[in-house]
């Protein structure tokens, strides 16, 4: 397994990651055999798997569901620990805002009874880096997300953050809180790819980029985006394939064919019941 620890000398020996994310043990086997260097389990699973608006419904014990699912995906097809991609998990909108307590305690959750061992949480308010400082001091890996920080979506929207000067320079000096006080890693979403490339050089830990330009460590990728499966493509992460169109033909010539010459058409003979 990739260890949090590694992820610096990656950094400094100039070897990007790759991370996607899984919701379930079919996604989950699928990227760890792709050969992902990790798997988030993301709390867009919200919006990509149970169908909310947004990220905020996501519940800790939905989240630990779905992680124990995807864990069970990459163990099937990497029986070897060892050989397995980190398993990061998002702690969910108010699981970790309202005192550092609460946050060990869900963060605790996580890392006793799912496979993942490392958390995600979003932002730098000085109670967020509290909240880091406390997990990390108690042995818990937590990686940072800076720029489009969707639990904050009713503040910020779905639009591109950090567009100028003054918000840039707020974003840096977030990131540099962060890795004070202890995130191995720092997820940056849609902001400009100028923002990212200073960054990546400011920063010792690795900067893993989505709809953040090229100049990163690392990318993250929602997976579903990458395989054309939703039905709301986030602009800055366009599709490898369709397979939500491609799929769709797929099972309406099934369906078709099923009611062309299944047992109840008034075209095929009547099959007499077994
Ligand atoms: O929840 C998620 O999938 C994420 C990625 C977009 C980084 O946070």
């Amino acid at each position: 397994m990739t260890r949090p620890a590694n992820w610096l000398s990656r950094k400094h020996d100039g070897l990007p990651l790759a991370i996607l994310t899984a919701w379930d043990a079919l996604s989950g086997a699928l990227v760890a055999e792709a050969g992902a260097d990790a798997v988030l389990v993301g709390d867009s699973l919200a919006m990509v798997v149970l169908g909310h608006a947004t990220t905020l419904p996501v519940t800790l014990e939905e989240m630990l569901h779905h992680c124990r699912a995807v864990g069970r995906g990459v163990a099937a097809v990497m029986a070897d620990p060892s050989t397995q991609p980190l398993l990061i998990c998002d702690l969910p909108f108010l699981s970790y805002q309202c005192s550092s307590g609460e946050a060990l305690a869900a963060a605790g959750q996580v890392l006793k009874t799912t496979p993942a061992t490392a958390v995600k949480l979003e932002g730098a308010e000085p109670e967020t880096l509290e909240v880091v400082d406390r997990l990390v001091r108690s042995g818990i890996p937590v990686m940072g997300h800076l720029g489009l920080t969707p639990q904050s979506v009713h503040q910020l929207g779905y639009r591109r953050q950090a567009n100028d000067p003054i918000t840039q320079e707020r974003v840096c000096r977030q990131a540099q809180a962060l890795q004070e006080a202890g995130c191995f890693a720092l997820v940056l979403e849609h902001v400009p790819a100028v923002l990212a490339q200073r960054l990546q050089h400011e920063l010792r830990i690795p900067l893993i980029g989505i709809g953040a330009g090229d100049h990163c460590d690392g990318q993250v990728r929602v997976t579903a985006d990458l395989l054309g499966l939703t039905t709301r493509q986030p602009p800055f992460s366009p599709p490898l394939l369709n397979l939500r169109s491609q799929g769709l033909e797929a099972l309406k010539q099934w369906v078709a064919e099923q009611h062309e010459h299944g047992p109840t058409s008034s075209a095929s003979p009547a099959t007499p019941h077994c």
